[in-house]
């Protein structure tokens, strides 16, 4: 029984399958063929934090596999009266074939997996979102080509996608160059565990120099609300501009998982771009997803 909450937990030859996977299930889906390998399965999505991407792609996915998702937030579960995290998942896990969690702390995640007697997907917490780094990958596969050997820049904060921005850079074998203002750098393990492939600056325009892809997110994530003015502050020179995207290779392109602010951490000018392949990006959560579930449960 495999679980998914870091992009470690997929070997890279499996990782770059999926994808291709991936590749395939998009070009099924857009031919209108049905195809329905979860049939009678069913899913629970455990939400603590809001979603649309994450939320639609995965209950469309299992309906367009022929299964069904349950939607559970905490203002309606138990586990969101204080039910024992052990306890939910062992229940949960009893009745239905897969379980998708967002939520805050990794820990509470991997608890939840450890108790749990079917595949767990990580749909987001304060450490990760590897779901979005199968979409991210698969877009600039579609756009471009392999990203192996290639460089990849950060620009902004040390966060959740930075962290599985680094995992990938493991798994998918490219340069991952990080500007971050001080103080808002990435978790030091996690950095380390990658190694030499990853290079670490408050300059942005050093970071982007020679790279293939610029991918950025918002300053302040969720649970972060309260933070956003003073991080506006410190992440004042971190937006990535159509003069920043200059800067890059030629070929370059930009991603950003969304929601996006424009005006913050990105021009209106660079998301709307030819060079933009957000959109890609965002539908690819549907195709990308399907192939991790296919992965989990039927393989
Ligand atoms: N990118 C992403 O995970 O989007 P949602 O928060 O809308 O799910
Ligand atoms: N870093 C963002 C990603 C949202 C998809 C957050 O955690 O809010």
């Amino acid at each position: 029984m495999k679980h998914f909450l870091t992009l470690l937990d997929i070997p890279a030859d499996d990782l770059k399958r999926l994808i291709q996977r991936a590749i395939e299930l998009k070009a099924m889906q857009h031919r209108g063929e049905i195809f329905e390998p979860l049939k009678n399965k069913v899913m629970s999505m455990i939400f603590d934090k809001s979603s649309t991407r994450t939320r639609v792609s995965f209950e469309t996915a299992m309906s367009q596999f022929g299964g069904h998702a349950i939607f559970l937030s905490p203002r309606d579960t138990q586990l969101g009266r204080g039910e024992p995290v052990e306890d939910s998942a062992r229940v949960l896990s009893s009745m239905v074939d897969v379980i998708m969690i967002r939520t805050f702390s990794h820990d509470m995640v991997k608890t939840f997996a450890a108790n749990s007697s079917v595949p767990v997907i990580n749909a987001l917490t304060d450490l990760y979102h590897p779901c979005q780094l199968l979409a991210d990958m698969q877009a600039y596969y579609e756009h471009r080509e392999s990203i192996k050997g290639k460089t990849v820049s950060w620009i902004g904060d040390g966060n959740n996608m930075c962290h599985s921005y680094i995992n990938a850079a493991r798994q998918f074998d490219f340069k991952l160059n990080i500007a971050t203002p001080k103080g808002y750098e990435p978790n030091a393990n996690i950095m380390k565990a990658a190694g030499g492939r990853i290079a670490l600056t408050n300059i942005p325009e050093e970071a982007v120099e020679n790279s293939d892809l610029i991918a950025t997110d918002v300053w302040a994530s969720m649970g972060q609300e309260e933070e956003q003015k003073l991080r506006e502050k410190a992440f004042a020179g971190f937006q990535v501009t159509s003069e920043l995207m200059q800067l890059a290779n030629k070929e370059a392109v930009f991603t950003h998982c969304l929601p996006a602010h424009r005006g913050e951490e990105v021009t209106a000018e660079v998301m709307d771009s030819p060079q933009s392949i957000v959109w890609t990006a965002a539908e690819n959560r549907l195709h990308s997803q399907k192939a991790l579930l296919e992965y989990l449960l039927v393989k």
